[in-house]
């Protein structure tokens, strides 16, 4: 059964992205499996990172993924980047996409791209969508279209409110929506290790969210940065370390969609 998660939080630069990112070459490269990443942010920045990644990708799609939306039909909007993953390659048309569901009844627009997916999913294992960090059509039909949600909460205060905002506005579209997707955890991306903030933070995040916090953390690596210049490598220890990190995280969520 193929599993669809969002990696989100209303807040900017919080490392949403680059979590949707190394998952998605994670569980394509080292756990070999299906994968399609969906680039739902017209900024493009996972969208970026594959290709640099993956330069010579196997099959170009017909259409871009904002034309795949427009004609209700996403199967040529398709790239191909490894034999096991697959891509909605997002590009700045795709700030249409509000205009483009003005149309729609309240109920289509927010469950658009979930009706979309229905016939391509079960090609996957995973499926992974990278939102704008905004409260929009993008988020709304991302999460609507998913299983699970991971907030990312990057240790600095108003990433911490955000994230609480985040929770509770999930809360309420769960309810309002009828639908059954949940909320697989929180991840903390730690800035500075010992930090003062860092530290108060992560206090209040464990008394509010309890077992919802992930046990695993990500922290702050000037070799992430490097990943998001030039693309993905696994050559030396730098590489594999950060690899790694990422990998624990991963697998918990694994376990956490197991449970
Ligand atoms: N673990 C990390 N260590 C160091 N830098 C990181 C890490 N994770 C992300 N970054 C860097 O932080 C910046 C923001 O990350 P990213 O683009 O993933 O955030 P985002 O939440 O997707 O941002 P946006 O809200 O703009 O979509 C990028 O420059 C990225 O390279
Ligand atoms: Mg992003």
């Amino acid at each position: 059964m193929v599993k669809v998660l969002t990696i989100s939080n209303f807040k900017g630069g919080v490392g949403k992205s680059t979590t949707n990112v190394l998952f998605s070459y994670l569980l394509a490269t080292n756990k070999n499996k299906k994968v399609l990443l969906i680039d739902f942010d017209p900024q493009s920045n996972s969208s970026e990172i594959i290709a640099k990644t993956f330069p010579n990708h196997i099959v170009e799609p017909k259409l871009s993924f904002f034309e795949g939306l427009k004609k209700t039909d996403l199967t040529q909007s398709i790239t191909k980047f490894t034999g096991n993953l697959d891509m909605l390659v997002a590009d700045w048309k795709l700030v249409g996409l509000p205009d483009m569901l003005e149309d729609y009844k309240r109920d289509e627009r927010r469950f658009f791209l979930r009706e979309l997916l229905k016939p391509i999913k079960d090609n996957y294992d995973y499926i992974l969508i990278d939102t704008p960090p905004t409260l929009s059509d993008y988020t709304n039909n991302a999460i609507l279209a998913s299983d699970w949600v991971i907030a990312v909460l990057q240790t600095q205060e108003q990433a911490y409110s955000s994230t609480l905002k985040f929770i509770a506005y999930l809360q309420d579209l769960a309810e309002e929506s009828n639908s059954n997707f949940d909320l697989l955890g929180v991840i903390q991306y730690l800035v500075k290790i010992n930090g003062k903030v860092d530290e108060e933070i992560i206090n209040d995040a464990q008394k509010n969210l309890g077992v919802a916090l992930f046990h695993y953390n990500i922290f702050q690596r000037e070799r992430v940065k490097r990943f998001g210049r030039s693309g993905i490598t696994n050559n030396d220890l730098w590489d594999k370390r950060v690899l790694y990190m990422y990998e624990q995280v991963l697998d918990e969520a694994i376990l956490r969609m197991e449970d």
